[in-house]
């Protein structure tokens, strides 16, 4: 169905609320640096993720757990400078407002100072309760974050759908509707059958932006490397590539490498 879309200056989560109410799907896309962000910012993406999949994707660690909070800072600034237009959400680390609400808000305030970003997101449902509330009372907005969960990997033992059974579904029903309760203005369902992802969007009145969690929702995510080919060992089935960046890149630098050997680059005109 398509709607007709209202044109933002500048996307607040005031905005994306109104695209909710409006049918107006709302799309995201992560970015860790300033070229990146130019283009997605650019092509209209209404939220930019700094997630902590930098971890993965910047960083090469196998998980998002070991990426710090100066680390998380320094991409949002990055980002920052370039989105004139994107809401710019930041992941908080893991160990950075797990262990209490006042560590929580130390590190959300720390995100806003000292990179500009918009709002912050966290992982996890009535665990988290307390650091949630502290962090919206000090007027920061929060973005919450349900199902797959990666910062808990460990827990969870594999990257596997969750929320298939019907305690886990409950829960995070459940978990939905006390962020919204409590004032988050979105809500992140990461790989969950589509038909819970559609039955919470509908049961609240906040944005639900899914990542492998179908077309039910109010908006979709995903990580930029991956719907670019960057990533092209990463397979999912909720992953639609939009580019084999990773194909055309090689064969780019490879062709680069050939020219410089046989002494073909640089040639006359690229030289002073
Ligand atoms: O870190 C990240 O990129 C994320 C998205 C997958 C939602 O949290």
């Amino acid at each position: 169905m398509s709607v007709a879309k209202k044109e933002y200056k500048r996307v607040t989560v005031k905005s994306l609320v109104e695209m909710k109410q409006n049918g107006e799907k709302i799309s995201m896309l992560t970015s860790y640096d300033y070229s990146m962000a130019k283009i997605v910012d650019a092509a209209q993406v209404d939220v930019i993720l700094v997630g902590d999949s930098a971890s993965n994707v910047i960083a090469g660690h196998e998980t998002t757990l070991p990426i710090t909070l100066d680390q998380m800072i320094y991409h949002a600034s990055s980002v920052v400078r370039a989105a004139k237009r994107a809401l710019v959400v930041v992941d908080i680390p893991f160990g950075s407002y797990q262990s209490d609400s006042k560590e929580a808000l130390r590190s959300a305030i720390r995100i806003m100072k000292e990179s500009g970003a918009h709002a912050v997101k966290v992982e996890g449902g009535v665990e988290i309760k307390d650091s949630v509330k502290r962090i919206l009372q000090a007027g920061i907005p929060v973005m919450g974050h349900l199902g797959l969960t990666p910062q808990s990997i460990y827990k969870f033992g594999t990257y596997t759908v969750r929320a298939k059974e019907e305690r886990e579904a409950a829960k995070l029903k459940k978990d939905a509707k006390m962020l919204e309760e409590l004032g988050c203005f979105g809500i992140v369902l990461e790989k969950i059958p589509a038909q819970l992802a559609q039955e919470v969007a509908e049961s609240i009145s906040i944005p639900v932006i899914g990542i492998g969690a179908g077309g039910g929702v109010d908006g979709q995510v995903l990580v930029v490397h991956d719907l670019l080919g960057m990533t092209h060992e990463f397979n999912p089935r909720f992953l639609r590539r939009y580019m084999n960046l990773y194909e055309e890149m090689s064969n780019a630098i490879s062709q680069y490498v050939e020219d410089v050997k046989t002494s073909d680059f640089p040639n006359e005109n690229e030289q002073y």
